[in-house]
């Protein structure tokens, strides 16, 4: 079918707009050389482009330091590096519910070496109270990890008091924004954050395999890698200044060109907020449709002001993976079924032994058509799902 209806933008934005996909072509035609690691033209150019792609990523963040900018392959990579550079037996860790198998798998396997493992649970509406996570520091805690947006739920997590707390006590804070970093502003001097880990390929419009962290100018992490940099050659360890500190062996040039471009792109749509507007606009509208329906069960859908363009729902009487396949099947709609890799949030909602929930989220392309579709797809396949309880 090629009017497919793309709802899985949390999963990853599609179509990436065509100035990524040119940029990066370009790019790799006329400077895919390996950048930093000698002085002829073709390598300064490439590095430009990724010197570019920092001091735009950084802007992005409100950081002051485009060298702090570090890349990696996406967030998952950022959050293993970071966890597993700071955490020692012994330590204690806070974290919540609401985070991704990106976080938590990390932690159990800390937890398996002595690390004592705290996560704090949502309430009702999907939100974790930052006065319960500031409540379980203690002297032995060494990170405070956190998610900013849940990819389940599509609640924004009160992170910035969280971080003032963990400053004051000298605790490191870092954040998991997989899924807001690009869909709501980032500033991590005004929201205490010491390392905000992120992905290209959601709403920054990279592609897949970019991503990277901010590490604020007071912190200092040592690696638990290491490897080639192109510079300070002659060194027995990872050389200690930023981003090389952090930064192991040939970046993705060609997917950071991509995130350069996603950025570029991102402003020339009037900016983070303008997107968010628009999504969001199409998440009420969706919202308002689906509330009205009779079988359609909706997950922490309530707030507006502190959600991100994603809603998690069920249809009564059928399991989530059968919705997404009708959805699919029938009517070209693509959403994302199951527990979304953030098992605790099913476990929450009760919704874990079940199958967990459908997940319909929408991105810079999606249109007013597009929210009409999922409706009248949803209205016939509640008339399905009605009928067939009542047999
Ligand atoms: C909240 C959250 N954390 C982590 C991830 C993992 O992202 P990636 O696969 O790009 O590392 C995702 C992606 O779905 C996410 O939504």
């Amino acid at each position: 079918m090629d009017d497919l209806v793309y709802l899985d933008n949390a999963a990853t934005t599609f179509p990436k707009p065509e100035e990524v996909v040119e940029f990066m072509a370009t790019f790799c035609r006329t400077k895919g050389v390996n950048p930093g690691r000698t002085g002829f033209d073709l390598a300064l150019e490439a590095e430009g482009i990724i010197a570019g792609a920092r001091a735009a990523l950084a802007r992005r963040f409100g950081g002051t330091d485009p060298d702090r900018l570090v890349f990696s392959h996406n967030v998952t990579d950022s959050l293993n590096l970071l966890i597993n550079s700071v955490l020692e037996p012994g330590d204690h860790v806070v974290s919540t519910t609401v985070e991704h198998n990106s976080v938590l798998r990390p932690l159990y396997h800390h937890r398996e070496r002595g690390v004592d493992v705290d996560l704090v649970p949502f309430d009702g509406h999907g939100f974790v109270d930052p006065e319960a996570v500031i409540a379980r520091i203690r002297p032995t805690t060494r990170l405070v990890v956190m998610n900013h947006g849940s990819n389940v739920l599509g609640t924004l997590q009160p992170i910035s008091p969280v971080g003032a707390a963990c400053r004051e006590r000298g605790v490191l804070f870092a954040v998991d924004a997989a899924q807001t970093a690009g869909v709501v502003p980032i500033d991590v001097a005004a929201m205490n954050i010491d390392v905000l880990c992120f992905t290209g390929h959601k709403s920054l419009y990279g592609p897949t395999g970019t991503g990277g962290m901010y590490v604020a100018e007071h912190v200092d992490i040592r690696p638990c890698r290491s490897g080639g940099t192109g510079v300070k050659s002659a060194l027995e360890r990872q050389p200690d200044e930023y981003p090389w500190r952090l930064e192991f062996g040939t970046l993705n040039t060609v997917g950071i060109a991509g995130l350069l471009a996603g950025q570029r792109w991102i402003d020339t749509q009037g900016g983070v907020e303008a997107i968010h507007a628009r999504e969001m606009e199409l998440w009420r509208r969706l919202r308002e449709g689906m509330t009205a329906m009779d079988g359609v069960v909706l997950y922490a859908a309530g707030s507006e002001e502190r959600h991100l363009p994603v809603l998690a729902f069920n249809i009564e009487g059928l399991p989530p993976e059968k919705t997404g396949q009708l959805l699919d099947v029938d009517h070209g709609i693509i959403t994302r079924t199951g527990l979304h890799c953030a098992p605790l949030v099913h476990a929450g909602l009760g919704t874990a032994a079940t199958g967990g929930t459908v997940r319909f989220s929408l991105g810079a392309f999606n249109t007013g058509a597009d929210v009409d579709r999922a409706l009248a797809a949803l209205a016939e396949i509640t008339e399905y799902a009605l009928a067939g309880t009542r047999l």
